[in-house]
């Protein structure tokens, strides 16, 4: 692989006492292009402006689909990689629904690795502090026609982060819009899905809300995310979360709370979950947590669920299951407690 390492790093000049999520650049990127029905050999360039033209065929047709993962500095300053192959696969399985060329394993585990040497001090240590990792791959022929494209590329860049939410969130169940619909692209990260996502997240932020409770697109009864987050609920101590769907996305976070808890012996479903169950389950006291899960958030409460003119809201306990469980989560992403699950991995760099 070629390395290209920039020659005026921008670590020194970084506040990061103040990092907005998303804003914030590590110096080195990893660009890959697929071209002449092959993926060629990938580089680490520094981190700055792609040369495309007018005519991409992703700016016009949306063919584009991304990942967000996190990488983590142990006790001994060593970079953590969490659960990346569970990235790459997902990532192409997103490929294959997008019609987009999938990713070799080798490019995207060994080109991650290489950047992640590279941008090492990118990644602080302290609590709170990870380093978020979008890969993304998105058709680059000048061509606006609309079809597959032959070209593509395929990129990695790097984001120093801190916590998304510094609040408990206030969501709103969904009546109206829909995220995905069954045959569609919503069990991928498929750039469009966001897109379509923003008008009716704007509606809510303007009524109060910090996201919305997307529900089945057919009878809006079954509650299926909240925003870019499975969601979650504890009704009766039992855990319970909206069984996959082809509208769902698999999140890497919701996979592993499964596993915590029922390493936990905390009993978990994973089901259809509708409206009226949860408004149900309230009136009867039986709703103790709500929460939702993804890789920026991690493990996220929520204050207050609203169904039309109802505002529930959700119990705040002293030892909740979801802290419970969090607890153990980013303990084992930051390298303190023993990695049971092979998630974690060092870098073979
Ligand atoms: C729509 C959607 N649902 C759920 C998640 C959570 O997935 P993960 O835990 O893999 O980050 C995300 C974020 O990646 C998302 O965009």
């Amino acid at each position: 692989m070629k390395i290209i390492k920039t020659s005026q790093s921008r670590l020194s000049k970084t506040d990061f006492s103040n990092l907005p999520f998303g804003r914030v650049f590590s110096d080195h990127m990893l660009i890959c292009n697929f071209k002449n029905n092959k993926w060629q050999t990938p580089e680490i360039v520094p981190y700055g402006p792609i040369e495309m033209t007018p005519a991409t065929q992703a700016l016009h047709y949306g063919q584009s689909i991304f990942e967000g993962m996190k990488a983590f500095k142990n006790d001994s300053n060593e970079i953590l990689l969490f659960r990346k192959k569970d990235n790459l696969n997902r990532l192409n399985r997103s490929a294959k629904r997008l019609s987009i060329p999938e990713i070799p394993n080798e490019i995207f585990l060994s080109g991650l690795d290489q950047l992640l040497h590279l941008d090492q001090n990118w990644c602080i240590k302290d609590d709170n502090y990870s380093l978020y990792i979008r890969p993304f791959i998105f058709a680059s022929a000048e061509y606006i026609k609309a079809c597959e494209s032959d070209e593509y590329k395929f990129v990695i860049i790097t984001s120093p982060t801190t916590t998304y939410y510094t609040n408990d969130i206030d969501v709103i169940i969904e009546e109206k819009y829909t995220r995905a619909a069954s045959g569609g692209v919503g069990f991928a990260k498929a750039s469009g899905n966001y897109a379509a996502s923003f008008y009716p997240a704007k509606i809510a932020k303007n009524k109060g809300f910090t996201q919305i409770i997307w529900t089945d697109a057919k009878e809006h009864r079954y509650i299926e995310e909240a925003g870019t987050m499975n969601i979650w609920f504890v009704i009766d101590s039992k855990l319970i979360t909206p069984k996959l769907t082809d509208s769902i996305l698999a999140g890497i976070t919701r996979d592993s709370v499964i596993k915590i808890a029922n390493d936990l012996n905390i009993e978990v479903e994973e089901r259809e979950v509708s409206v009226d169950e949860l408004i149900e389950a309230n009136k009867n006291h039986k709703l103790q947590e709500a929460f939702g899960t993804g890789t920026a958030v991690t493990i996220s409460p929520i204050n207050s669920i609203t169904y039309r003119d109802e505002k529930i809201l959700i119990p705040k306990k002293s030892n909740p299951k979801s802290l419970e469980i969090k607890t153990i989560f980013q303990n084992i992403q930051r390298g303190r407690y023993p990695d049971k699950y092979s998630w974690v991995s060092k870098l073979s760099v």
